[in-house]
Parts: C-alpha cells; sequence; structure tokens
C-alpha cells in the first residue's frame, strides 16, 4: 500500500464546503450548544406531527427517466416573478441571531449568492429596513397580526417602504408548545431580542402581546 488513495471515480470530488444537507446538519449541531439546537430543530408537544410530515417526504420517489435525452439538467426556475437558480426561498425563521450573530443580514447575503430569494420575518433579530438594505434578495415579508389595527398597519407600510415585494401573512399560536425548549427552559431574551417590535420601531403592545400572549387574538 502506497498509503495514497485510489480513485476510482471522480464524481464525489468537489471543492465545496458542503455537499449535503446531512453535512450541514451535522455542521450546525457541531456549533450549536443544545439548548440552540432544541430551538432551531424541535417540534411541538411529541413531535408526532413533525415526524409524520418528514415521514410522508420521505415517501416521495423520484422515478428516473433513463433515456430521456435530458443531458444537463437545469434548476432554474421562476417562482412569483423571481428568476432563481433552484426552486427554493429561504424560510422566515425569527430569532436567528442565537445562530450567527449577523442573522438575516448574513442569510440575505447568502441567499444572494446562492441565486435565490429571501423570507424575513417580523420577528428577525434585525429591522427589516437593515435586512433589506443588505442584499437584494429580502424580497418577502412574513408577518402575523398582532397589536391593533393601526400598528399592522404602519408595520405594512415600513416593509413597503423598504422595498420588500410581497406580504405573506400568517396565523400560528406565537408561543407553541415546544416541549425540548419548554425543558431546557429556552428564552431568546437576553439576546438580540425582536427587532421589529418594541418602542421606537412598530407598536409596543404588540411586543407585549408577542411575548407575553395575554391580548386577545384577531380574529
Ligand atoms: C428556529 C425557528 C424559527 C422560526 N420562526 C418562524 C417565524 O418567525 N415565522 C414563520 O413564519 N415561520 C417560522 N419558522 C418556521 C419555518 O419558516 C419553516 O416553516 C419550518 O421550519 C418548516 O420548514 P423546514 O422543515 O424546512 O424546517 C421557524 C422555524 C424555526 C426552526
Amino acid at each position: 500500500m502506497t498509503g495514497k488513495t485510489s480513485r476510482i471515480d471522480d464524481r464525489y470530488a468537489t471543492n465545496e464546503k458542503y455537499t449535503t444537507l446531512r453535512g450541514i446538519y451535522r455542521d450546525a449541531q457541531r456549533h450549536l450548544s443544545e439548548v440552540e439546537w432544541n430551538y432551531l430543530w424541535c417540534g411541538t408537544g411529541d413531535e408526532v406531527t413533525l415526524n409524520d410530515n418528514t415521514a410522508a417526504f420521505d415517501r416521495y420517489r423520484f422515478i428516473t427517466p433513463l433515456f430521456a435525452g435530458i443531458d444537463n439538467p437545469d434548476t432554474r426556475t421562476n417562482v412569483l416573478g423571481f428568476d432563481l437558480s433552484f426552486p427554493a426561498f429561504i424560510a422566515p425563521f425569527g430569532g436567528e441571531a442565537v445562530f450567527h450573530p449577523d442573522g438575516h443580514l448574513a442569510i440575505g447575503r447568502a441567499a444572494e449568492a446562492a441565486g435565490i430569494q429571501q423570507m424575513v420575518p417580523v420577528a428577525a433579530s434585525f429591522p427589516l429596513e437593515d435586512i433589506a438594505a443588505a442584499s437584494s434578495v429580502a424580497s418577502i415579508f412574513q408577518m402575523t397580526f398582532v397589536g391593533d389595527e393601526d400598528a399592522v398597519v404602519d408595520l405594512m407600510e415600513r416593509v413597503k417602504i423598504a422595498g420588500y415585494k410581497y406580504i405573506c401573512i400568517t396565523y400560528s399560536p406565537i408561543r407553541q408548545w415546544r416541549e425540548r425548549m419548554m425543558e431546557d427552559r429556552f428564552s431568546i431574551r437576553g439576546e438580540r431580542g425582536p427587532a421589529n417590535f418594541g418602542p421606537g420601531r412598530s407598536d409596543p403592545a404588540a411586543l407585549v402581546e408577542l411575548l407575553e400572549f395575554k391580548q386577545p387574538r384577531w380574529n
């Protein structure tokens, strides 16, 4: 043996740092504490629905039509008027500064480099204007209706002025029943808090509602 790896196939040789989702998960888990990882990777309750959903996706099968005459597959597509290098958007996820100090600012730059678009959550760790200025791909703003009507309309105005193309309204319980996080006594308070609510931003009452969840919901 010479100690040299014998190479019978070059298909695995690449300079990319990450080649699989598995590799990304592994590296993320290595860089995060267990508590941070549980915030990133946690469904609600006993996570039965999360596991069911994952299993449902696993049941999709790709049938590869061999000899179909497609020699160079192209993942580029257009969604909602955006040209994408592959059909994906950055999902909106809040409290992201737990994972990286530059949060959605860095995510926007990465999405731009990858040729995809970014959905920005109202619960981001940075002001929506700063995220819009950080890249050219912060195009969809996700928000949920908290606070009073004027505050919601004000927030929408800010989103429009900042240059977002779409607003995605979602409805979900803000304080989800995430049991691993409860066991960890997890709190993002003390980290970079939510940047889009509170004094001098939008409606202070909305911040209270977001965190304390005592106010009646909109109907
Ligand atoms: C840490 C974390 C924070 C999230 N925050 C938000 C949020 O603020 N707004 C939102 O609409 N969805 C939020 N989500 C949901 C994600 O956008 C996404 O829908 C969910 O993670 C499922 O996609 P996945 O299977 O690719 O993780 C969050 C998810 C995680 C893991």
